[in-house]
């Protein structure tokens, strides 16, 4: 039975839960299941419950600022932990992120991103795992046993088919029983099953007619009644619509405040009789059990009254990047693969590519944390070689050159390098309120989030003043973000004068994710500080469910003739020994919020590397991005190393992997297409609302394999620094045992990825619907030192041998043939062993 008392301490939290609950009446409980402001539940201290805290989620804890005023250490992107495979190091990430959650007075983290990377085109595919719903279920397991470890509360996200941003607060998803149990609840339920989470959040989206806040099959009946799921349901954010609806839907808690269809609105339904007040109570038992569990109802014990040993936040973020880099190609060039770099024998480095010095480690929305630093490739490559034993001569001479090549931003971004800010909050007659510091140059204070005397009533101007030091002369650009009024003054001069008024998207977040706008440009010098300052007039939406303060001073460098960007970068390239291209995406391209609408590279970057490759045999690609992108120079470089949005320590971690420090560790979480026409599912756009999954079970390899198309890079693949031979196979139904010998010169580790092909029978019932052609049913990894054998064993599932009968509504055994394949991709499978599959 869900929620059933098993433990002493479950007993206790129970007794202490019921006991609350009988002591408050209905409007303390309608109050309860609604929140306060942006992130956090009412107190009741009648019952002795402290206010509840939420916080995104899920490369790092932000806290209840939107601001780098109070930093968070960055872990790499989530598709980045997932390409590890290794759910024992998501838990530790995870503990890391309980512990910086309690440092922030955070209850629950708002992750782990559990949707799948149906297309590559998904506006948040870089924050979900995988296109495989086994390999981001037992990610999501280990993530979600880690922060619970800490004794701070998930809520994995979002339930479910939110796996586009397309219309994402209206499309209705079509999807079929079969690939919605096979696939898209795939994820939650083994994390239900295995990790039982605290909590889970609904999605903004709607399925097969419901919006997910009111679905009460998926919520009611198949998450707590059939998976047995005992903790809260929270809303995406501004997702409930309806009082009764999301109530008789499951829906526990709607978030943000003070403004919901929750609080006072559910009150006055009980009242007038439209919903009974036992299905409040049941929310009210869900809340408090979390309340309870995250250790803040006074008279119940927390679930975890011992903490892990802390963890080293910057380490840990080093290690999964290292981890994580999937190296895709690495040519022989000689006598050796042109990665690791030994720059004692191969000589200088030319480092190459805005990204290289500006380093893109996180995706943009609500995922957004503000380290307190950040390595660039060139901090961390710099670095490295200063202490590689390089001789001095050979470091004076340019053992690291570096050039720009191209700029793929091209747009404005929040001010940030070379400024100094803070703020001065102001009411309407000039009296100043309160102030802060904005070391971004972004400003996103929402609900009771503002400076320490500040009110959303008497708040009227915020000014952002402070100085601005450029590190290049020319022409800089400057502009805005948000609604209100703006003055920009830059120098002592007025540079402009004027306002922005809200567009008409529907999106609620408008002025946070919103387009940004040119507003002035300035001709500065290369380290010359000007002052610079932004009056911004607040704009006041009348009935907005949060009051919310938020605006941008974005700025953009000098442009500079692409032509000469590449040909600066060539010269560099043609006189080194090795070079070393950094191309990335831009938050234009990579965020929550909307869709990608193709997945090239932007700006010249393309160009860029064909130059440098033309010039260069010894060229190496890294690509800094969240999710795939087309390489058409894949084949003509040296190296292509992924990766990813690499987190806070990304730069110190690719030197480890580039100079052979560190092994790169990663294998794709997901197919790499070499054409997006080639994607066997793309299309993210609904149609009159609609956005029909007709590809049925057949999305990422199980759908590449059935069209017969090579993408770029297959699922599982990825390349160390050292070769391995599978010896034998054996295989039962239950398990795989696979022996497999390091046959390089250096230690190293494999992941062993078990696939489970259905051998086909012509005697098959006709009727039996089709399956992919294999499918992932393990892994596990192997470590070595050069010449040892090692064995693993991977444990199978029955799962992994049932199909969703839509017929009867329930799993179905599938008898008969397979192969149990160990592979090192989906792609490149080394052994296999038949087994006999009975029910
Ligand atoms: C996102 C959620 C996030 C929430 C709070 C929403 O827009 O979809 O993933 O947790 O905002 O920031």
């Amino acid at each position: 039975m869900a929620g059933a008392p098993v433990t002493q301490a479950d007993q206790e939290r129970h007794a202490a839960v019921e006991a609350a609950l009988g002591t408050l009446d209905l409007d303390a409980k309608a109050r309860l299941l609604a929140g306060q402001d942006m992130w956090s539940l009412p107190g009741l201290p009648e019952i002795g419950l402290a206010s509840l805290v939420m916080s995104d989620g899920p490369i790092g804890v932000r806290g209840i600022r939107w601001t780098a005023d109070d930093p968070s250490i960055a872990l790499p992107s989530p598709t980045a932990l997932a390409a590890c495979w290794d759910p024992e190091l998501a838990r530790r990430a995870g503990r890391l992120l309980a512990q910086e959650a309690r440092r922030k007075g955070v209850h629950v983290l708002l992750a782990p991103t559990v949707n799948l990377h149906r297309s590559p085109l998904g506006g948040r595919h870089f924050e979900a795992y995988s296109e495989d719903p086994y390999l981001t279920g037992e990610i999501g397991t280990g993530y979600v046993l880690g922060v619970q470890d800490g004794g701070v509360g998930t809520t994995v996200k979002h339930f479910v088919g939110n796996d586009a941003e397309t219309d994402r607060f209206t499309v209705d998803n079509i999807i079929a029983p079969r690939p919605l149990r096979e696939l898209y609840l795939a994820p939650f339920e083994a994390i239900v099953a295995n990790a039982h989470p605290w909590g889970i959040m609904a999605a903004y989206n709607q399925v097969n007619g419901s919006t997910m806040t009111e679905h009460r099959y998926l919520q009611n009946e198949v998450l707590r009644g059939e998976w047995g799921f005992d903790g809260s349901i929270v809303s995406d954010w501004l997702a409930a619509r309806s009082t009764t609806g999301a109530l008789l839907g499951g829906l526990d808690v709607a978030m943000p405040g003070p403004r919901t269809v929750y609080g006072e609105a559910l009150a006055a339904a009980v009242r007038a009789g439209e919903v009974e007040e036992s299905a409040v109570d049941e929310a009210v038992r869900h809340v408090l059990r979390l309340a309870a569990r995250v250790g803040i109802l006074d008279g119940a014990p927390a679930a975890v009254t011992r903490l892990p040993a802390p963890v080293d936040g910057a380490a840990l973020a080093r290690e999964v990047a290292r981890r994580s880099f999937v190296l895709v190609r690495n040519e022989v060039r000689g006598e050796r693969p042109v990665l690791p770099i030994a720059p004692a024998r191969t000589g200088t480095i030319a480092l190459i590519g805005a990204a290289a010095r500006d380093a893109r480690v996180l995706g943009g929305g609500s995922a957004v944390v503000f380290p307190d630093h950040i390595v660039s490739p060139l901090d961390g490559l710099s670095a490295a070689l200063a202490g590689s034993g390089l001789a001095e001569s050979d470091l004076a001479a340019g053992a690291l050159t570096y050039s720009i090549g191209a700029d793929p931003s091209g747009e404005l971004a929040a001010a940030d390098k070379g400024f100094t800010l803070s703020a001065v909050c102001r009411a309407e007659d000039g009296r100043v309120l309160g102030t802060a510091t904005v070391p971004g140059g972004r400003v996103q204070w929402a609900g009771g989030d503002l400076p320490d005397g500040v009110t959303h009533d008497e708040l009227h101007t915020v000014e952002l003043t402070g100085h601005f030091t450029p590190r290049e002369s020319g022409e800089h650009t400057f502009g805005t973000r948000g609604l209100g009024g703006f003055v920009l003054t830059v120098g002592g001069e007025v540079l402009f004068d004027g306002g922005q008024e809200p567009g008409t998207s529907s999106d609620p977040f408008e002025a946070f994710f919103g387009a940004p706008v040119e507003r002035a440009r300035a001709e500065l010098t290369a380290g010359e500080r000007v002052e610079i300052s932004l009056l911004h007039t607040v704009y006041k939406i009348t009935d907005a469910p949060i009051g919310a303060v938020a605006f941008s001073l974005l700025h953009l460098g000098p442009r500079y003739d692409p032509d000469e960007l590449i040909a600066e970068a060539v010269e560099a390239a043609r006189t080194a020994g090795t070079a070393v291209v950094v191309v990335a995406t831009t938050e234009a391209v990579e965020s929550e919020g909307f869709d990608r609408e193709n997945l090239r590279l932007p700006g010249r970057q393309d160009d860029l590397v064909r130059a440098v490759a033309a010039v260069n045999p010894n060229t190496v690609v890294v690509v800094n991005t969240g999710s795939p992108v087309e390489l058409p120079w894949r084949d003509d470089v040296a190296a292509v190393l992924l990766s990813w949005f690499p987190g806070q320590e990304g730069g110190a971690a690719l030197a480890d992997v580039l100079l052979g420090e560190a092994e790169p560790g990663g294998r794709l979480p997901t197919t790499w297409p070499a054409v997006l026409a080639d994607a066997p599912v793309s299309d993210t756009t609904p149609a009159d609302g609609e956005l029909h999954y007709t590809e049925g079970v057949f999305i990422g390899y199980r759908a590449w394999e059935r069209a017969g198309t090579e993408p770029a890079y297959p699922f599982g693949h990825g390349l160390g620094y050292t070769d391995w031979e599978y010896e034998t196979i054996a295989a039962t139904t239950t398990e795989a045992r696979v022996r497999l010998r390091n046959t390089g010169v250096r230690g190293g580790r494999e992941v062993v990825q078990i696939y489970l092909a259905p051998v086909a029978d012509p005697a098959q019932d006709p009727d039996t619907v089709e399956r992919p052609a294999r499918w992932l049913a393990g892994f596990a990894s192997a470590e070595a030192a050069p010449g040892e054998t090692v064995e693993v064993c991977v444990p199978l599932r029955r799962r992994s041998f049932e199909i969703w009968d839509e017929r009867s509504g329930s799993w179905s055994f599938v008898p008969g043939s397979y192969k149990v394949q160990a592979a090192h991709s989906v792609t490149d499978r080394r052994l296999s062993a038949t087994v006999d599959a009975r029910a």
